[in-house]
């Protein structure tokens, strides 16, 4: 089984490598340094010759804030780049495995998304992936795409990480506490794709395993809520206090969805996997990180 992995050092990126010699796969993962998916020729010339089962992409444009004012560069990244590595998948035969986001959604539904339903994204960023997701499926008829939210690791920036960084310089904590959504973590969703890495090489086209599918850790909170499980975890009753504040009192260049919660049934049944709380994989990253500090 040999995955061609783009992306390095990203949050998912590291999970898969972390994980992957627990696997009977053979990974080679490609950098951004030897292939910048802001040029897309560059991931035809990264495929040619190579003959992998499965190509998994973990890279992607994901600074949220910047590409309001990035477009070109967030497009080509999230959306051109994927498109011609699916494109490549289908004529070599392998399949592919690619991640979107709940920022395809305006979050104005009031329930969790289906797959089903209509995404209005409300940013670039939500725009280029949306656009990459459509392109993957449209391009490569045997790839998943699994659209995950509130990706957090004991690696890289993300939430967790910030929210501890705050703690220890002692910041006040106000965090936004009308944002809903399912936390994720990293090492599930690579978990995940390894775990499904060989059925999905032998699948053929038409499987029910391929198409597009939401991937997120069980339960729903708000970035305060969030905040106040990560402080709990790693400080316990020294935790500090969270302030919630409203989306407005903190204005950013890109608008996020007030509750983009993935509804994740369609995944649950389709692979018979169940989703674990986002408390329990919060623990385990809380924890890895403890042992680092
Ligand atoms: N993080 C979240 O909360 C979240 C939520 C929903 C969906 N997702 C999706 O989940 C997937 C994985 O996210 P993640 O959290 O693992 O992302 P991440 O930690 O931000 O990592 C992004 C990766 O993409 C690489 N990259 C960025 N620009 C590139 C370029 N021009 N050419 C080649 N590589 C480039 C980065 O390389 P460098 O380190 O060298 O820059 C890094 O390895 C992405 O598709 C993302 O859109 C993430």
């Amino acid at each position: 089984m040999k995955i061609l992995q783009f992306g390095t050092t990203g949050q998912v990126a590291r999970e898969l490598l972390r994980q992957a010699p627990a696997w009977p796969v053979e990974i080679t993962a490609i950098s951004r340094a030897e292939c910048d998916f802001n040029d897309a020729q560059q991931v035809a010339r990264v495929i040619s010759g190579r003959k992998p089962d499965l190509i998994v992409n973990a890279a992607a444009y994901t600074a949220v804030d910047q590409a309001e004012t990035d477009v070109a560069s967030a497009f080509e990244v999230n959306a051109q780049s994927p498109a011609c590595m699916a494109g490549l998948c289908g004529a070599d035969g392998a399949a592919m495995v690619h991640f979107s986001t709940d920022y395809v959604f305006d979050g104005g539904k009031g329930t969790p998304y289906l797959e089903t339903d209509r995404p209005e994204p409300l940013s670039v960023y939500g725009r280029s992936k949306l656009s990459g997701e459509q392109l993957v499926l449209a391009a490569c008829p045997r790839a998943l795409v699994l659209r995950t939210s509130w990706v957090v690791s004991a690696h890289g920036r993300n939430f967790v990480k910030t929210m501890l960084r705050l703690a220890a310089e002692g910041q006040p904590l106000r965090v936004v506490d009308d944002q809903f959504g399912r936390p994720t973590s990293a090492a599930d969703l690579a978990g995940f794709v390894l775990a499904n890495a060989e059925r999905l090489a032998g699948a053929p086209v038409g499987d029910p395993h391929f198409g597009l599918f939401h991937f997120a850790n069980a339960g729903e909170t708000s970035w305060k809520g969030f905040a106040e499980a990560v402080l709990e975890d790693a400080l316990g009753a020294a935790a500090p206090k969270v302030v919630g504040i409203q989306t407005a009192e903190r204005p950013s260049p890109a608008k996020r969805p007030a509750r983009g919660t993935l509804d994740t049934t369609k995944l649950e049944q389709t692979f018979r996997y169940r989703p674990r709380p986002w408390r329990e994989a919060l623990a385990e990253i809380v924890a890895e990180l403890n042992v680092a500090a």
